[in-house]
């Protein structure tokens, strides 16, 4: 048997404008997908024990038995002269927007290679994984993948040229506490994404002037986290949920998510992932802060992770 693992993330600036080689900050966070990999059994099946799975899983089932072909082609591995019997379980529920599919797709590539005796350093594993993902965001930009490989806290830039990402690691002081909201709402990320390009493409200069926004704020997100100024890093979430609602892929339920976690004083909240439902991520350094942040967000009969980023 193989096992593998891979870390979920939150995106922390720029979700959407990285797919267009516009810098994204992403996150990993502590809890992990994790895998485990049999060659027996008959054909491919896949059992699916994640927290939170139940509706995530029925919806992804076809992107999910598309992404382990992908993965399977990717590794040289005949889907249909093999069996295998995946189990998918970790601490990293099944919500959408936290990377739960590059997360299982990094544990289960992981988890292949050790069953086949693979030796594959991280970097075979990202790309395989950026294959699958393939299967749920269409056109990924690779920074699901990559946080879900690497973890920690990355500056991500996709070169559009098709050479390789820069991929940058960043610090913080310390890691800093966060407060995820869940919308409950299973998003189809590949109809986000095709979303923002077919409005991009009928309102190209609008659209441009938003993206040249988001370019700007990249930067200075990274400069308010590299000095730690979390109100600053705070202030400029909100703005790049400003960015988010203009480009479309925010809804009701996340604006409430997100106004919620303002009221309650978050340095600052904003959609994290594709949109459309998904998750919301709020800035909350300290416990106290985590917490009163938390609870309102449950007291509204939303589910929560409390969980830290730059660990
Ligand atoms: C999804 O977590 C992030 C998107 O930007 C898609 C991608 O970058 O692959 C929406």
């Amino acid at each position: 048997m193989g096992s593998g693992s891979g870390f979920g993330k939150v995106i922390l600036f720029n979700e959407h404008f990285v797919v267009y080689g516009i810098p994204g900050i992403v996150s990993a966070i502590s809890s992990v997908a994790q895998a485990e990999v049999s060659r027996t059994g008959e054909g491919i099946s896949l059992k699916d024990a994640r927290k939170g799975a139940e509706g995530y899983t029925e919806k992804k089932k076809t992107q999910q038995k598309e992404s382990i072909e992908r993965m399977l082609r990717a590794m040289g591995i005949n889907s249909e002269k093999t069996s295998l019997e995946i189990w998918l379980g970790g601490n990293l529920p099944g919500f959408s927007g936290i990377g739960a599919s590059a997360a299982s797709s990094v544990a289960i590539a992981r988890a292949i290679a050790e069953e086949f005796k693979m030796d594959l350093p991280d970097e075979r594993i990202n790309e395989i994984a950026y294959e699958a993902e393939k299967a749920y965001a269409g056109t990924p930009s690779g920074i699901d993948n990559t946080a879900a490989t690497y973890g920690g806290l990355i500056w991500f830039k996709k070169t559009m040229s098709g050479g390789s990402n820069i991929v940058e690691r960043l610090t913080l002081e310390e890691p800093v506490e966060i407060v995820i909201g869940n919308t409950g709402i299973v998003a189809d990320t590949k109809e986000m994404v095709a979303g923002v390009a077919a409005r991009k493409e009928k309102d190209p200069e609008r659209y441009n002037l938003l993206f040249e926004q988001a370019g700007e704020l990249a930067f200075e997100a990274r400069t308010a986290l590299k000095a730690f100024d979390l109100r600053k890093a705070g202030k400029l979430m909100n703005e790049s949920h400003r960015l988010l609602r203009e480009i479309e892929v925010s809804c009701e339920e996340l604006d409430c998510l997100v106004n919620l976690a303002q009221e309650q004083g978050a340095f600052g909240a904003k959609l994290t992932g594709g949109g459309g439902g998904g998750c919301m991520v709020a800035l909350t350094p300290s416990k106290d802060l985590q917490e009163k942040v938390a609870t309102t967000i449950e007291d509204e009969g939303f589910e929560v992770l409390r969980t830290k980023i730059g660990v």
